[in-house]
């Protein structure tokens, strides 16, 4: 009989008990602190931590290589051509070893010294343990006025959707066992920042979850990436999960875009009117006018992670023209219909335009920013 191997006892080679998920972009500065505080912090968990890395131009990756060069716990996951908070945590969950997972911003404005009380919840039976700012014992730190007014409004609509099963839905600070992030896998968002909201959402099940309070710290080094876009994305997450998925993000995106479209058209179809040109190519410059603007503004805000560039921007543009204008020969058909079946003119436009943004968001997904280069590799 073969002897069992023995257990290999470099501790670090233990298999890892807790998975740390850290995204990051430009935080070169705060890595290697980051991964002294976490060990520190730790003492006997076995752990790991994967940091998740979207090519930062001020090199983490490599800091990050440099580190793991001399201890394996430490691993990097660098993504090219990405970008996007949710994305990389759920990547950096999907790779991770452990049987608990944690999620942790690299800038030290969590404060990894509660990673045991949150661990010790989660070996006490609970699925989720959230950081939170928002309980006895936690707090904000030194944010101004303006932003904790921001951060507890948006608390507030998000405990609206999922209940007040946390003080703080909005955390970015949280661990959880890795099945409860593979049981939602397919469910989530994959965009936006709000991962944890998210999370508790999108479980087909029913979560035992327990705060930690901490107080947020400021940011060690680098600057933070919240920006309007990234507001926008948590209004579009809620639109999503309210409609359970139904209507995504990029979908209100598309249409919003497609209505300032309208506008633009009706700017130039007006401007060149009043320049004594006949209606019939005024209309048509106007059109193509609208179409290269929305082709342009959707590449560049709704599809950013997808975004087209060089020759692949101009194959894309032919395409999405072609997808539109088929989009509106749909549009005209619907509402012609609706007025034969006696809609008012009113009911039947809308018809026709709902009917042409659903068409031209179906097809310019799949067909325009659906695969990644128009040119093929060879
Ligand atoms: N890989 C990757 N890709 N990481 C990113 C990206 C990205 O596109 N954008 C930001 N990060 C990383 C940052 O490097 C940092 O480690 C972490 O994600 C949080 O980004 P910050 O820019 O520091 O965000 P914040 O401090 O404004 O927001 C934090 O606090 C919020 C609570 O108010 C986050 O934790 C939010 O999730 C949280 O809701
Ligand atoms: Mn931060």
């Amino acid at each position: 009989m073969l002897e069992s191997a023995a257990p290999i006892s470099l501790p670090h080679l233990a298999t890892p008990e807790l998975s740390l998920v850290v995204p990051s972009y430009n935080e070169r500065a705060n890595i290697a602190p980051l991964v002294a505080a976490v060990g520190a912090a730790l003492g006997d968990i076995a752990w790991e931590i994967l940091i998740v890395d979207d090519d930062s131009p001020d090199r983490t990756w490599e800091e990050v290589g440099r580190i793991a060069m001399t201890d394996p716990r430490v691993r990097c996951l660098r993504r090219v051509g990405r970008r996007g908070l949710a994305s990389a945590v759920i990547e950096g969950a999907m790779a991770a070893n452990g049987a608990v997972i944690a999620v942790m911003d690299a800038d030290f404005q969590h404060d990894e010294t509660i990673l045991p009380a949150m661990y010790a919840a989660i070996a006490a039976g609970a699925d989720v343990a959230v950081g939170t700012r928002y309980a006895l014992g936690g707090g904000t730190g030194e944010w101004d006025e303006r932003r904790v007014r921001m951060s507890s409004f948006a608390t507030r609509i998000a405990r609206a959707l999922i209940g007040n099963r946390t003080t703080d839905p909005m955390s970015g600070f949280f661990m959880a066992r890795r099945d409860v992030f593979a049981a939602s896998i397919y469910n989530l968002s994959n965009q936006g920042f709000k991962i944890l909201l998210d999370l508790l959402a999108s479980y087909p099940g029913k979560l035992k979850v327990v705060d930690v309070p901490y107080t947020f710290r400021n940011r060690r080094a680098g600057d933070s990436k919240i920006s309007p876009m990234v507001i926008a994305e948590f209004a579009f997450l809620l639109i999503e999960k309210l409609s359970r998925g139904l209507v995504s993000p990029r979908f209100v995106l598309f249409a919003l875009v497609g209505g300032l479209g309208l506008i633009v058209h009706l700017l130039v179809l007006s401007a060149l009117i009043g320049l004594k040109l006949n209606f019939l190519p005024a209309q048509v410059a106007a059109l193509l006018v609208a179409i290269v603007f929305n082709y342009a503004v959707n590449n560049e805000f709704t599809y950013r992670d997808r975004r087209l560039t060089g020759m692949d921007f101009v194959g894309g543009l032919v395409v999405f023209a072609i997808i539109c204008s088929i989009g509106a020969i749909a549009n005209i058909g619907v509402a012609n219909l609706a007025v034969e079946e006696h809609a008012s003119w009113s009911i039947a436009g809308v018809a026709g335009a709902v009917m042409s943004a659903v068409f031209n968001f179906g097809g310019t997904s799949s067909l325009v920013w659906g695969r990644r280069r128009w040119r093929s590799a060879s």
